[in-house]
């Protein structure tokens, strides 16, 4: 009954696409269990660049997706992204994809709030997607948001989100931006929604319970990163869900118990996207930050849901050794060691100076407070390509390409077990 839970370490984007599909080869179940279209999980296949925002990766390796109960669900994105899967032969029929009952529902009109509200903030705002993710969880803390079962009755179903509709639009009023999205069309849309949705909604808490306990493999596939945890990230600038391993287990109704292997996923430097603070990104050096970036090249560091162009900056050792630390990961996957060859040095923050103190274990509410930390860099030696041997028959890092794995994997106490250098599917490196 193994339940592999795959998270991101760091601000999200750190390449879980691609270790999720490589990993679901071997799993039979597929699992989201937080967030909504905000993320944006790439996986490379033969030069093609495939995308999933609400499905799982584990949809090209033609298992079982379910998106679980703590996903926040655009049915409109929903429906676009299957068909856009189904025109390139993907199957992506109700047999092999299952929304779970208690997954909430997003409106236009949270899209409309997240907007207002981003607004309303100014110069502190947070640099969401704009895709409602905060307004849609915030109505389901509220206890007012709509959940998939709902839509097995779309006659009720419309007149909830009528209600729904007009309550956001008074808000949206009382905030200073109205909204003229007409509560009825929408209504009518999201009827509609729900009759073509109906066959994908499922008792998904008990359908991967069941698969568990019959031995089959189940794959949790987290979004966003934990430093992006709206409890243990770096609030306020962080997405509304949780983000963190222990989160899997509530985001798809399955107990801890069994959980088997906890995985964490991290670049070789730091990416962000939106606002907030970064204390190792690289600002000024356009050169280096092209560089990072890879712009032009495939795996560009652009936001996959947005096209925003990621912020950059070097490896953050205090806050990969807490990400280790609350998710309790067993496993480490380095991703993109293949974009720092070339260089002559990488700078890697070892500690952080906060109120006088040197710190490289960082307390809880450092995150809420980074920036006011104070990076302290080492000058790790840079390697070339040619340390990097990754053909079909024989893969191996050499030099300081090894030696930079190995320094990781020291300070932060968890095993590198796989290294990915490029963007295919067979571009990795198992240790
Ligand atoms: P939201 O999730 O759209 O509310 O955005 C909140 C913050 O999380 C913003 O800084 C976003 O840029 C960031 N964010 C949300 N989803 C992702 C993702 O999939 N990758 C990286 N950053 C994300």
């Amino acid at each position: 009954m193994p339940m592999i839970v795959i998270v991101g370490a760091q601000w999200g984007d750190e390449g879980k696409g691609k270790i999720v599909d490589l990993y679901a080869a071997n799993a039979d179940v597929v699992a989201r269990w937080n967030g909504g279209a905000n993320a944006g999980h790439t996986v490379w296949l033969n030069d093609k660049k495939y995308v999933t925002h609400l499905l799982p990766s584990g949809l090209l390796q033609g298992k079982v997706c379910v998106l679980g109960g703590g996903m926040v669900i655009d049915p409109e994105k929903f429906l676009k992204e299957i068909s856009d899967f189904a025109v390139q032969g993907v199957d992506v029929s109700s047999d092999r994809i299952m929304i779970s009952a208690s997954a909430h529902i997003v409106l236009p009109t949270h899209k409309a709030l997240d907007e207002a509200l981003e607004k309303a903030r100014g110069k502190g705002a947070i640099g969401t997607t704009k895709q409602g993710i905060g307004p849609a969880y915030a109505d389901k803390k509220k206890g007012r948001g709509l959940q998939a079962w709902q839509m097995l009755f779309p006659s009720e179903f419309r007149s909830q989100v009528l209600q729904l509709s007009r309550a956001h639009n008074l808000e949206l009023n009382r905030l200073g931006f109205p909204c003229n999205l007409d509560a009825h069309y929408t209504a009518d849309k999201y009827q509609k929604y729900a009759n073509q949705l109906a066959g994908y909604v499922q008792d998904t808490s008990r359908y991967l319970r069941q698969r568990l306990e019959a031995g089959k493999t189940v794959l949790a596939e987290g979004a966003q990163g934990t430093l992006l945890d709206v409890n243990y990230g770096t609030r306020p600038y962080v997405t509304h869900s949780s983000t963190i391993a222990g989160s899997a287990t509530i985001g798809l109704g399955v107990s801890p118990k069994f959980i088997t292997k906890i995985i964490g996923v991290a670049k070789c430097f730091q990416t962000r996207v939106g606002e907030g603070p970064m204390p190792t990104e690289i600002l000024g050096d356009e050169k280096l930050i092209k560089h990072l970036r890879s712009e032009g090249l495939p795996g560009e560091e652009k936001g996959a849901t947005t096209g925003r162009p990621r912020r950059v900056g070097w490896l953050c050792l205090p806050s990969l050794c807490l990400a280790a630390r609350i998710n309790d990961l067993d496993e480490l996957v380095l991703t993109k060691l293949d974009v720092l060859s070339g260089l002559e040095n990488v700078k890697v923050c070892e500690s952080y100076k906060y109120q006088g103190q040197e710190l490289a274990n960082l307390p809880d509410d450092a995150m809420a407070n980074l920036k006011d930390y104070t990076p302290h860099y080492q000058d790790w030696l840079g390697w070339n390509e040619k340390e990097i041997v990754c053909r079909p028959d024989y893969q191996e890092l050499r030099g300081q390409a090894l030696s930079y794995v190995q320094k990781v994997e020291r300070a932060v106490g968890v095993p590198v077990k796989l290294v990915s250098v490029g963007t295919d599917r067979n571009q990795v490196i198992f240790r």
